[in-house]
């Protein structure tokens, strides 16, 4: 992949952005619309106003449980089960126009997605990537790099998959088999065939996962060629077994090494439940320009910064990958940075021509971008437009 630099080169990119969407009965608001143009959004608003909400109504445009990770009634205004929500958008692009539509569809006994695009039902939530990029950055992962690796690895992950949907039916065709195998472990099965199938194929699914992880590592060092403004570089590594395996061993018999190994650890696996090897073990370390400082020793401002670079990078490569613009959800974010630094984040935004959400409780810190970013003013779940 070339890496293209500078704001010249975003003018190949496919325009995509929102230009209406509608909540109902979603979280703090029963019936909103907020119409909009390509621009930047702002929204600005006290503290329960209702900010995050939208970004995370957005989030529900994309694959998985939004920004909050969120169970289906859980984001219903009337929080009990049994109550209907909707968010529906209009995804505006160079040459289309497409209405996106999700919320719940309640059963009898179950309540599940429902997701239309213009208009018909569609089966599949990765459909939504075909229409939609969204990756975000939230408060609530400001602490994943001290925090277990489990955290590190969801975000990866998430990362991997705005640039390639594939990635989360191989992460989900995996899991599946680490269930299945630690469900026959559990009840005692010796079944050696079964459980060698269930190994082989955690081998060939685990191995899809870990080559995906070090394709996109490799991708990432390469957008180390532009610079940020103040921002750090991030390098990122991974530390997995498979992954290592992978430096020196074809793909084939990676495959067989894991099942071997799990082959080997079934006792083992039995009595302590899980698997006690294989990519769900993986750790992503991230290092402050380029390898001097680990990330979980910088300090809060720099881990902050840290993630917006590695966001950014991935949002750049996404551009790039696809040529269409990612939509970016940025929650809070702007309020933690440095003069200097918020100047090179509007400027990135500005430079690949995304339309970026971002909320913040002081206006103020966005009045250098006003004519330039739209502004909405939220109080108690009512939206004004004030540019
Ligand atoms: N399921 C729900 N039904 C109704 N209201 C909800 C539901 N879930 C959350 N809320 C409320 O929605 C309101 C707005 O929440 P939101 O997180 O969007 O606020 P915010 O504007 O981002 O505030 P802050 O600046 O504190 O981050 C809160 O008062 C919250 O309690
Ligand atoms: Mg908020």
């Amino acid at each position: 992949m070339t890496f293209l630099s500078g704001a010249s080169s975003s003018q190949h990119l496919l325009e995509c952005s929102l230009s209406r969407i509608r909540l109902k009965d979603f979280r703090c608001y029963s019936d909103a619309e907020l119409s909009c143009d390509a621009r930047p959004v702002v929204l600005t608003g006290p503290n329960g106003a209702g900010k995050t909400n939208i970004l995370e109504a957005i989030s529900f445009l994309s694959p998985g449980r939004g920004l909050r990770r969120a169970t289906l009634s859980e984001v219903s205004r009337h929080r009990e089960s049994g109550h209907s929500w909707g968010v529906a958008t209009t995804v505006q692009g160079t040459n289309f126009t497409h209405e996106i539509a999700t919320g719940i569809e309640i059963g009898q006994e179950s309540e599940r997605r429902l997701i239309k695009i213009d208009h018909e039902i569609v089966r599949s939530q990765a459909s939504l990537t075909e229409y939609l990029n969204i990756i975000w950055l939230t408060p609530q992962m400001d602490r994943i790099f001290q925090e277990a690796s489990s955290a590190r690895r969801r975000f990866l992950d998430r990362l991997i998959y705005s640039l390639d949907p594939e990635h989360a039916r191989r992460l989900a065709r995996y899991e599946h088999y680490m269930r299945e195998r630690a469900r026959v472990l559990k009840l005692g099965i010796t079944d050696r065939h079964w459980l060698s199938t269930l190994e082989q194929n955690m081998g060939t699914s685990g191995v899809a996962v870990a080559a995906s992880r070090k394709n996109f590592i490799e991708m990432f060092s390469q957008s180390q060629s532009w610079a940020l403004g103040t921002f750090p570089r991030p390098l990122l590594q991974i530390q997995g077994q498979v992954e290592e395996w992978l430096e020196t061993e074809p793909a084939l018999a990676v495959e067989e090494h894991l099942a071997h190994l799990l082959a080997l650890s079934r006792e083992r696996d039995a009595e302590a439940g899980g698997a006690s090897e294989g990519p769900h073990r993986t750790d992503l370390k991230v290092y402050f320009n380029s390898q001097d400082r680990p990330a979980d020793q910088c300090s809060t401002g720099e881990q902050k910064a840290l993630l917006l670079a590695i966001i950014l990078a991935t949002a750049r490569l996404k551009a790039y990958s696809d040529q269409r613009r990612p939509i970016i959800l940025l929650d809070e974010v702007v309020a933690h940075l440095d003069a200097g630094r918020r100047q090179a984040l509007f400027n990135e935004i500005l430079a690949l021509n995304m339309q970026a959400w971002m909320t913040g409780t002081d206006p103020s810190v966005f009045l250098s971008m006003s004519t330039k970013f739209q502004h909405f003013h939220i109080e108690n779940a009512i939206i004004q437009p004030m540019n």
